[in-house]
């Protein structure tokens, strides 16, 4: 038996990836550009062993046995880390024909609803290359897109950007790293974790009503987000925390909008997390100017940036704010981006 074991940390987005052109390679309408965690905070740990004993491919997560056959982007991640290893020369240490049995789990409370599948797919991704021998490149980055169209961008630490390519067999719809962690080492995160969660319609469905039905989600994908992300690449660089962080938030605000302006509309923040908006921009008024910046996912929890000189103080001000023991409360985790993926093998 051919075993190996690795982690993969989960991404935010700060520019969102919001709509697919085609919905089985998942190509997505726009680039998006995010930060990935620290792999010990939040990740994704997986395990696959192939046997020549093994009758059939099977996959547990986080302990519950998932139809394989039935889930299509588990078949085609396989599928295509093995045929990037035929590429390579075929698998060195076993036939292809061996049936794989993979086991994940998620060290982050899975109620959160945080990013699981970005960090599920590029960790399941990058566990199967490394039992076939294939090396971490963009190609790679193209079969964990296909699991997930944001675990593209988690087999990177640090900035990445997922390009959205032209080609029309997605070979060009790639992640690349922007900078790693290291270039940026001040840079925080916390996560809100909101506690009454309402349920939300999937991120994979919420955005292709959205493609199908919002008057705004074009304009967005070609005006909007190729300006954003240039602009967004210069204040990485400059390690300019007041664009980034206008970025950012306008960045989340727009999903948003998009999310209103999708028919039926999909409400992914609660009050509470428009509470998290209002304190963000009160503590930025007192401050002065900007020390802190929120994003949301399709969902109500939220995510702010900080440096570090300013996270004693920002704390503080959250606990102040979102008691609790009040109605409006909110538990938080820090995260801190990581320069990369981090492996164990097995
Ligand atoms: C709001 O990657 O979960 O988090 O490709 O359909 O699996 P599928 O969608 P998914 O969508 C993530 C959407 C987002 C924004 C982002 O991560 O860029």
């Amino acid at each position: 038996m051919f075993t190996a074991t690795c982690v993969a940390p989960v991404n935010m987005a700060l520019v969102k990836y919001w709509g697919k052109r085609n919905e089985e390679l998942i190509l997505p309408i726009n680039d998006s550009i995010s930060m990935t965690l620290d792999a010990n905070e939040m990740c994704a740990k997986t395990t696959v062993a192939a046997s020549e004993s093994f009758k059939e491919n099977r996959m547990w997560l986080n302990g519950d046995e998932q139809p394989f056959q039935a889930n299509a982007r588990l078949q085609r991640c396989l599928d295509g880390v093995q045929r990037l290893a035929l590429a390579h020369g075929g698998a060195h240490r076993f036939p292809l024909s061996w049936k794989v049995h993979i086991a994940s789990h998620n060290n982050f409370p899975t109620a959160a609803g945080l990013a699981s599948s970005a960090a599920g797919y590029a960790c399941l991704v990058y566990t199967l290359a490394r039992l076939y021998d294939v090396p971490l490149d963009e190609q790679l980055t193209t079969i964990a897109r296909q699991g997930s169209g944001s675990a593209c961008r988690s087999l990177y630490g640090g900035f990445v950007q997922w390009q959205r390519g032209s080609s029309a067999d997605g070979s060009d719809s790639i992640a690349v790293q922007l900078s790693p962690a290291t270039h940026w080492p001040n840079m925080h995160m916390l996560i809100l974790v909101v506690n009454d969660a309402r349920k939300k319609t999937g991120s994979t469905s919420g955005m292709q009503r959205a493609v199908e039905t919002s008057a705004l989600i074009q304009h967005r994908a070609t005006q909007v987000v190729p300006q954003r992300s240039k602009e967004l690449k210069v204040a990485i660089e400059k390690r300019d925390f007041n664009a980034f962080a206008t970025i950012t938030m306008k960045e989340s605000n727009q999903l948003h909008a998009i999310a209103l302006d999708t028919f039926p509309p999909c409400v992914y923040m609660n009050d509470v997390s428009h509470s998290i908006v209002n304190f963000v921009h009160e503590y930025n008024e007192e401050a002065g100017s900007l020390h802190v910046a929120y994003t949301f996912d399709a969902g109500p929890n939220g995510c702010l940036y900080v440096l570090d000189e300013h996270v004693p103080h920002l704390l503080a001000a959250i606990q102040l704010a979102f008691p609790n023991d009040a109605q409006q409360s909110v538990e938080y985790l820090k995260g801190i981006p990581v320069p990369a993926v981090a492996v164990k093998n097995g």
